[in-house]
């Protein structure tokens, strides 16, 4: 069966909007972990951004401690946060490029051009028991590096794919590289996740890519929550009104 993994971090982005550097506030990430999971999500990813933009280093912890699925956290390979999932130890960590001015990740890894050190943070990411990821584009280049990498997954990134639904001829392109990819990525016996940029949209085109473990989706999801639950949070602050006597 194929996973879904959620990325909650669009949850931390809308409490920062709001309560950032106050170590509390709402929504709450772990609690929308905890949902996702209740509901049949497989796994809850969380990136822990060098500019800690939305997830917290205290985010990871809550939700190490009660996360029974699976956590993936994303991350840089930097020491600093290498340190922190050393610490932390989710299941897998998935390596993802990062710069400070991006919107969200951009581009897949250079796995090709960063092997050696990529090699060593996957070493001791598997040391301590962790799985590894790396977050890469379909280039035959950057699976073959992933693969002498020693990773155990690699996660294909849609992005190209997604931004290009609309324009079938480039869509069908980016689709037949992530296929090809994949076939690829499979033959040298890494594992196959995917994801940046899918939605209730573009779904159903991307399951003809095999061999995939799973779907990491993050924003669609987190925005339909907000649609979708409007009705109740607005009926729920009419019930706390009612009583109140002109
Ligand atoms: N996978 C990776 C490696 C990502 O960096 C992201 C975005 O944080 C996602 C999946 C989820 O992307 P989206 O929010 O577009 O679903």
């Amino acid at each position: 069966m194929l996973k879904l993994g959620v990325n909650i971090d669009h949850v931390a982005t809308l409490r920062e909007a709001r309560y950032h550097g106050l170590n509390h506030g709402e929504p709450s990430p772990l609690s929308a972990a905890l949902l996702c999971e209740s509901s049949g999500a497989h796994g809850i990813t969380a990136h822990l951004r060098e500019d800690r933009r939305h997830i917290q280093d205290q985010d990871m912890w809550q939700l190490r401690k009660r996360v029974k699925t699976r956590l993936n956290m994303e991350m840089a390979n930097t020491p600093e946060i290498l340190a922190i999932a050393l610490q932390v130890k989710p299941e897998i960590v998935c390596l993802v490029p990062e710069r400070r001015q991006e919107v969200t990740t951009e581009g897949g890894l250079n796995a090709v051009a960063q092997r050696a050190g990529l090699k060593v943070t996957r070493q001791r990411l598997n040391d301590a028991g962790i799985e590894v990821s790396l977050f890469i584009t379909p280039d035959l280049e950057q699976i073959e590096a992933a693969a002498q990498i020693g990773s155990q997954f690699i996660e294909l990134h849609t992005g190209a794919f997604a931004e290009n639904f609309d324009a079938i001829s480039v869509r069908e392109k980016e689709l037949n590289r992530l296929i090809v990819g994949a076939r690829a990525a499979h033959s040298l016996g890494l594992k196959v996740n995917a994801g940046h940029g899918l939605n209730y949209e573009n779904l159903a085109t991307v399951l003809a890519v095999p061999h995939l473990v799973e779907l990491n989706i993050g924003h669609s999801i987190i925005s339909r929550a907000v649609t979708t639950g409007l009705a109740v949070a607005v009926k729920d602050m009419l019930v706390l009104m009612a009583p109140y006597a002109e």
